[in-house]
């Protein structure tokens, strides 16, 4: 359903991705590991539209969406979170998830404050918020929240595309054991095919078993966490 071609990209002598192709099947879960600075955050902007690759093709549902704007790529049902959180600090929860949705119709962003048209998307912020464990912190700012309940609503805020791939860059990093069970039961309740770039071994074994390790501009190596961490090449890369 997304399959990448030969990408490759370099930010002048810094070569990146190098022909990376990767196929990623329909309603499966891939985590994503490299060292840092390996280019797992330059392949998510590159198939999210934020960068343009300098060759290769992503085809999603078989249409070439290489060269395609964000905006285009998230209507086709592919959303991402980004590593530094991208929210709307004096927003509220509810509102933050409310923009997103509008974004996504192309609606002008006034609209998105207007009481009437707020009411047509009610039930589905509603849902997205009960499902990511915010709804009693709806009317509460952004910046207002814990840590976790940010990274929670940045996953929220993704959740208001009605996405076949979702695309996220560290959605625990430096959240606490509680809130890492939350998400980590969230992503695994989508039911769809959600690549999500992470380090930390014990929450990529409760994850997935289908980890892809990024060394040199391609995926070097491919299977669970002990099959991983066993390969040579992927010791070396991450020493
Ligand atoms: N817009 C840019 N312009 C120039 N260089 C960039 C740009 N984006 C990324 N790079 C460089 O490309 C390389 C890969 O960066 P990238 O952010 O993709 O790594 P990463 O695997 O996500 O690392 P981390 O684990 O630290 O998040 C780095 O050397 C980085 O400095
Ligand atoms: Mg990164």
């Amino acid at each position: 359903m997304l399959a990448i071609n030969n990408l490759s990209k370099s930010f002048g002598r810094n070569v990146v991705l190098k022909d990376f192709t990767y196929h990623f099947k329909p309603k499966t879960i891939y985590a994503l590991m490299g060292a840092n600075g390996s280019g797992k955050t330059t392949l998510f902007n590159i198939i999210s539209g934020f960068l343009q690759a300098d060759s290769g093709t992503i085809l999603f549902y078989e249409k070439n969406i290489t060269y395609f704007p964000p905006h285009s790529i998230v209507k086709l049902g592919l959303s991402r979170t980004f590593q530094d959180m991208r929210l709307v600090p004096t927003l509220n929860v509810y509102d933050n998830v409310l923009l997103a949705l509008k974004n996504k119709h192309s609606e002008q962003l006034i609209n998105a404050f207007i009481p009437q048209k707020k009411d047509r998307y009610e039930t589905k912020i509603k849902n997205i918020l009960q499902q990511s464990h915010l709804y009693e912190q709806k009317d509460v700012k952004a910046s207002e929240i814990s840590y976790g309940q940010q990274k929670l609503l940045n996953l929220a805020v993704a959740m208001a595309n009605d996405f076949d791939v979702l695309l996220l860059d560290e959605p625990v990093a430096g959240v606490q054991p509680e809130f890492r069970e939350q998400i980590l039961a969230l992503i695994k309740s989508f039911d769809k095919t959600v690549i999500v770039i992470e380090h930390n071994p014990l929450f990529l074994e409760k994850l997935t078993d289908t980890i892809l390790f990024l060394d040199g501009g391609k995926i070097i190596a491919e299977g669970s966490y002990a099959s991983i961490s066993v390969n040579k090449q992927v010791q070396e890369a991450y020493l």
